[in-house]
């Protein structure tokens, strides 16, 4: 089987007026099913941009990106859409819930578009809130919810699709030392018990070593060697 994600020579530049940043500069990446990588770096060495192409929200201006063993580097818009709705379930730091709707209804979104029943969406909902230990929460409003939990809102609603490959970015930055504990414990856990592959970006480097592979960016680069530029 081929890598669940493929990046070779990856470049990525912004114009900024009429200034060109290079934020990624040359990509090589491959994960494997069923891993559970975090990559580090500093502000501004291009964590989210790395995160943008590998969900498929933006595309690479040169070098290949295959993802499940398909090259998603020149698809048009629809197919990448759902390509991505397939494949891929998110995380932010800034949770991103719908703020007039419920736990239940935020996590029952996705299944709406994957075109899933009424009956089976609701089922499904409250089995993967139960799995993240909120039963009792399924109709709180997510301004009724602690930071932790409207995480954990947001793992559940990135996850009911049973996509295979889950991206978070920097998914502990908004949460006090205990609850990213809590959090990564979860993550950790998806990932062993189904199989989920884990692609989490932070800075912090407590988060980093609950992964099983750190990788570094820096200046739009992995890994580069210590020492002056
Ligand atoms: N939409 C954008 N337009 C212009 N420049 C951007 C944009 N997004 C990011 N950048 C620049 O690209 C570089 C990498 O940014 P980013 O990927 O957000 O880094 P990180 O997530 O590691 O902080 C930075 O220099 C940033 O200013
Ligand atoms: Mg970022």
């Amino acid at each position: 089987m081929p890598p669940l994600i493929a990046l070779e020579q990856v470049h990525k530049r912004y114009l900024m007026d009429g200034v060109a940043v290079h934020a990624l500069r040359g990509i090589d990446l491959a994960v494997e099913r069923g891993e559970l990588l975090a990559i580090m770096g500093p502000s501004g060495s291009g964590k989210s941009t790395l995160m943008h192409i590998l969900g498929c929200l933006d595309l690479p201006d040169s070098g290949r990106y295959r993802l499940d063993g398909v090259d998603v580097t020149h698809m048009d818009p629809d197919a990448l859409a759902h390509t991505r709705n397939r494949t891929i379930g998110f995380v932010f730091q800034s949770f991103n819930l719908l703020a007039r709707t419920s736990a239940l209804e935020n996590v029952e979104t996705p299944l709406i578009y994957a075109g899933v029943g009424r009956d089976e969406r609701r089922e499904r909902a409250r089995a993967m809130l139960e799995r993240m230990g909120l039963g009792d929460r399924m109709g709180h409003l997510p301004s009724q919810l602690s930071g932790g939990q409207q995480q954990r809102v947001a793992l559940a609603r990135a996850l009911v699709t049973r996509p295979p490959l889950l991206l978070a970015d920097e998914p502990t930055g908004n949460l006090d030392s205990r609850t990213s504990a809590e959090i990564l414990a979860l993550l950790d856990e998806l990932n062993h018990a189904e199989g989920v592959t884990v692609v989490l970006i932070t800075h912090e480097e407590e988060v980093a070593q609950r992964a099983r592979r750190r990788l570094t960016l820096r200046d739009g680069r992995l890994d580069r060697p210590e020492g002056p530029p």
